[in-house]
């Protein structure tokens, strides 16, 4: 679904502008996926795992753009991309149409500014609008700043997925479930 450039003031004086993905985006989103996941371990994917080729990408952001219950949303801070947030449905079934999944993720140089609290708040409102009742993530449970940014935004914790992700040093770690109410 589309969402209009709109310009948010950040507590530092800088201007956070978000706006909804388009296919044009796919190469900054691909290198932006990929520095994320090198800067943190509490994303997905290794690494060194290969992602989406950059049609593949494009595809995959028209299809979110095309969705009338799917938002991807960019945040940019004086024009460089600073990461993004996003919904989408669960699944595709009226039993689980109530239901919508979020993720948030920024480069770690824009950490602790107030961005992800700016881009969920504005995700979740757009969840709400788009007629979901409930947002749902997991979340590594040692991700202390995530775990605080989702309990702040008044998420609770609804239990706890034990060896959830497995890295490739053979650790395993345990993920929280979380739910807000919409
Ligand atoms: C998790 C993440 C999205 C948080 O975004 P952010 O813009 O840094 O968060 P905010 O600045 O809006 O802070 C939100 C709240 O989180 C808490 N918080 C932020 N950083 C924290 C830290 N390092 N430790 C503990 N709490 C922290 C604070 O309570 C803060 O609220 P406050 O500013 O009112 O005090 C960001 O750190 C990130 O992209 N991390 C890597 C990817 C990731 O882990 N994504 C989540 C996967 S489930």
């Amino acid at each position: 679904m589309h969402y209009p450039e709109t310009a948010i003031p950040l507590r530092d004086g800088t201007t956070l502008t978000i706006r909804s993905a388009a296919p044009g985006d796919a190469e900054a989103m691909l290198a932006c996926l990929q520095e994320t996941t090198a800067e943190t371990p509490y994303l997905l994917r290794e690494p060194e795992e290969p992602g989406f080729t950059p049609e593949a990408e494009r595809q995959f952001l028209q299809g979110r753009a095309d969705a009338p219950r799917d938002l991807m949303l960019l945040g940019f801070c004086d024009g460089e991309l600073a990461g993004s947030c996003s919904f989408s449905p669960v699944g595709p079934f009226q039993r689980v149409g109530h239901r919508c999944e979020v993720s948030v993720a920024l480069y770690q140089k824009f950490w602790g500014k107030g961005i992800g609290t700016r881009m969920m708040t504005a995700v979740l409102e757009q969840a709400k609008a788009a007629g979901f009742e409930q947002a749902e993530l997991t979340v590594v449970a040692d991700n202390q700043a995530a775990v605080a940014l989702y309990e702040k935004l008044g998420f609770v914790r609804c239990g706890t997925l034990p060896r959830n992700m497995k890295y490739a040093d053979g650790h395993y770690a345990d993920v929280y479930w979380m739910i807000k109410y919409l």
